[in-house]
């Protein structure tokens, strides 16, 4: 396997604003890829490019999008090919998280919420992006979930939106792989950051280092996108080392020894 320079490669992230999408613009950055950051909240994508102009030097742009409106993520595309003449990687990152463990009580806002940013967000800048990413033998991310690999019973519809990513990544794989584009679906584990409802958000309900940091997500996604044009890496979970103690408690063998 050869990993490629992303030395002067062009790349999308969506949800750039904070926790994995910020985390994977820095890394980008720091790899030498030119970033496109995007997220609804243009002022925090501001400081941040400004931020890593200064520490990386590499060509930065803020598009402001609403993944939720297929027109915005066209004018995304369009806005980055219009600057840098190419798209090499587009980071379908952008996501929501809302409970629904009484499932009669789930505001309809939420379920629309998790759907149009999840679901329909990612297809859409998937869509926008393809022609682009055919014609540099580009790399396609998303940012799917461990809740997309197992039943999660108190994040139902959450769990549901990521299998969604689950299987539209690998199909587009399947589809997009002769021509050139390498496909990725990157599964992190609970990770720290401003994820969940406002009220118990994962950054305020656990400490440093206690769960995964965005940083260990980023560098998952940067391994991806070094994919050269021959290889691709279809999936990577990145998890706790401790990831499977909760689930099998009891029956491993220090659990039974220590009875
Ligand atoms: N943290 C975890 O434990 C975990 C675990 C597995 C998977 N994931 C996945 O990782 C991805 C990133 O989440 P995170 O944990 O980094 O959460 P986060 O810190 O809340 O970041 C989410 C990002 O998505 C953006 N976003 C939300 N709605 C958007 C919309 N409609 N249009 C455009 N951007 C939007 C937010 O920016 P604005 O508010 O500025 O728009 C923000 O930049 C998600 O796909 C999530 O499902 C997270």
């Amino acid at each position: 396997m050869t990993l490629r320079s992303l030395d002067g490669r062009v790349a999308i992230v969506t949800g750039a604003s904070s926790g994995i999408g910020q985390a994977t613009a820095y890394a980008l950055a720091r790899a030498g890829a030119s970033v496109v950051l995007s997220a609804r909240r243009e002022d925090v994508l501001s400081e941040i490019e400004q931020d890593i102009r200064d520490e990386t030097g590499v060509d930065t742009l803020v598009v402001p999008t609403d993944v939720r409106d297929h027109e915005a993520v066209e004018r995304l595309i369009e806005r980055t090919v219009e600057e840098f003449g190419r798209i090499d990687l587009l980071v379908n990152n952008a996501g929501v998280l809302r409970r629904d463990i009484a499932l009669e009580n789930m505001p309809i806002e939420d379920y629309e919420l998790m759907m149009g940013t999840n679901v329909d967000g990612m297809f859409y800048a998937t869509r926008a992006a393809l022609p682009h990413l055919r014609e540099s033998n580009g790399n396609l991310v998303f940012i799917g979930s461990d809740s997309g690999k197992h039943p999660d019973p108190g994040i139902a519809v959450y769990a549901a939106t990521k299998w969604w990513t689950r299987g539209f990544a690998h199909s587009i794989h399947a589809r997009e792989g002769r021509n050139g584009v390498g496909v990725t679906l990157v599964n992190p584990g609970d990770t720290r950051t401003e994820i969940g409802p406002p009220d118990s958000r994962m950054v305020d309900q656990y400490e440093e280092d206690e769960i995964l940091e965005a940083v260990e997500i980023a560098d998952a996604v940067v391994f991806a996108a070094r994919q050269d044009s021959s290889t691709t890496i279809s999936e990577i979970d990145v998890s706790g080392r401790d990831l499977m103690t909760d689930t099998y408690r009891g029956l491993l063998p220090e659990d039974s020894s220590a009875e």
